[in-house]
């Protein structure tokens, strides 16, 4: 097979970046090693900025999401036993974000480019990329026993953080930045009636919580948890009990529990590889960089790279200068580390630190009770939650 972009991964990344190229005229492969199922029952982000929505609409998959995405200009963050609210809208000058879960974007995604007709390889074993310094570096896997390759101008490592686009470069050619934090978070899915209208961050001395949500009849909950736990031991019944007693009283009455129908524990990272390229390799997404979940930062982030590498790759075709490419990495860094900056402090902010002591958790409610009183923190806070501009 011969194509001009090969796009590793079928996760947002590579499906919003196959949706823009596909209607830029330019023919993509997208080579996913899992099935689409599979891919379709992964539970992880909720909230979307402002400039992901946008995105979504330019790729034309924005339909259903503006009419079952819930648009939310504010949050709560709890501690001391009191909540206070972020207005996002009003620190802001009007932003808002939308909650609609990374299942459902993946879902419109899938769905559009199966209508348009575009190649998608699943269940692709063993891939491997080869020539990446080369002008037509080439794809290389497995399907159905048989093997198959296909050659490029181009290559969008897409894969996420376990992905091989990463590494297959060279160690020496890619500087890597990591930090791994001490504590995972235990979520459930449930089909209950989220606790409040809008999304509660809680600083608790039992450890950090989050009650988001998927629509008006499903909750994502979330509570800190040890990296030794065994979701064996955490029966619905001890996470309801966990998380209500880290909430205050009014709120923990408020929650409904019920039977969940996902549950997983997420280990948090902060990582960052440095350049987002090698040769004719451009890595986006996961692939390049991990945020703690804790700002709603890693979905948006995969967007905005794609919107940088599909305006690279389109301004590429269309004028043969590859001037714009080669000032990817450097533009979507700087973005990259302005959330990485952001999702570190949020995480730090509202999680508990073994290693922190009596002094650190003293700083640390000083830290709350500042931003809380603050109009100027609390607008710092709202400036990276509803996303820096493009
Ligand atoms: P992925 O979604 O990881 O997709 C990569 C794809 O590549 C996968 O389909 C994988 O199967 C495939 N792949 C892997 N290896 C290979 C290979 N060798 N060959 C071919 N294909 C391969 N982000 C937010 O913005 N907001 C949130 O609220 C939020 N909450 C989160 C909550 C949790 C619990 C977690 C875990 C994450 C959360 N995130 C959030 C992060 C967000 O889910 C990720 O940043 C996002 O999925 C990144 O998309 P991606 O396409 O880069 O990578
Ligand atoms: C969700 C996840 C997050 O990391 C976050 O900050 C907000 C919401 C969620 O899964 O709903």
């Amino acid at each position: 097979m011969r194509v001009q972009v090969a796009i590793i991964g079928s996760g947002p990344a590579g499906l919003l970046l196959g949706q823009l190229l596909h209607l830029a005229g330019i023919d993509a492969v997208i080579i996913e090693q899992r099935s689409r199922d599979y891919v379709l029952g992964r539970i992880r982000a909720g909230v979307l900025e402002q400039g992901t929505v946008e995105m979504l609409d330019r790729a034309g998959v924005g339909a259903r999401l503006h009419r079952e995405g819930l648009i939310h200009e504010g949050f709560d963050i709890l501690f001391g036993g009191a909540r206070h609210r972020v207005d996002l809208s009003g620190l802001t000058g009007g932003k808002k974000v939308v909650v609609y879960g990374q299942t459902e974007v993946t879902k419109d995604l899938l769905d559009a480019r199966a209508a348009s007709g575009a190649k998608t390889v699943f269940e692709a074993g063993e891939v491997s990329l080869h020539g990446l310094d080369a002008t037509h570096p080439k794809v290389r896997y497995l399907k159905e026993g048989r093997e198959h390759q296909v050659e490029c101008d181009f290559i969008a490592g897409c894969d996420g953080f376990h992905g091989i686009s990463r590494r297959s470069v060279p160690q020496s050619a890619m500087q890597t930045y990591e930090r791994v934090y001490p504590f995972g978070w235990l979520g459930v899915l449930s089909d209950t009636r989220p606790v409040s209208d809008e999304l509660i961050y809680v600083s608790h001395e039992r450890g950090f919580a989050l009650c988001s949500m998927r629509s008006p009849t499903r909750s994502r909950c979330y509570v800190q948890c040890s990296l030794a736990e065994d979701l064996e031991q955490w029966p619905d019944e001890r996470f309801w009990g966990e998380l209500r007693s880290r909430l205050d009283p009014k709120t923990a009455e408020a929650l409904v529990s019920g039977p969940s129908i996902e549950k997983s524990i997420a280990p948090l990272r902060s990582f960052v590889a440095e350049p987002m390229r090698f040769g004719r390799l451009f890595l986006a997404g996961d692939a390049a960089h991990i945020v703690p979940p804790t700002g709603a930062k890693g979905l948006n982030l995969a967007a905005s790279d794609v919107h940088y590498l599909s305006g690279a790759l389109i301004d590429y075709y269309a004028s043969a200068s590859s001037a714009a490419l080669d000032g990817y990495s450097a533009r979507a860094l700087r973005r990259v580390w302005q959330a990485e900056r952001f999702s570190w402090w949020m995480t730090d902010l509202l999680h508990r630190f073994p290693e922190h002591g009596p002094f650190g958790e003293k700083v640390h409610a000083a830290e709350l009770e500042f931003l809380v009183g603050s109009r100027a923190a609390m607008s710092a806070l709202a400036e990276s939650y509803v996303g820096l501009p493009y």
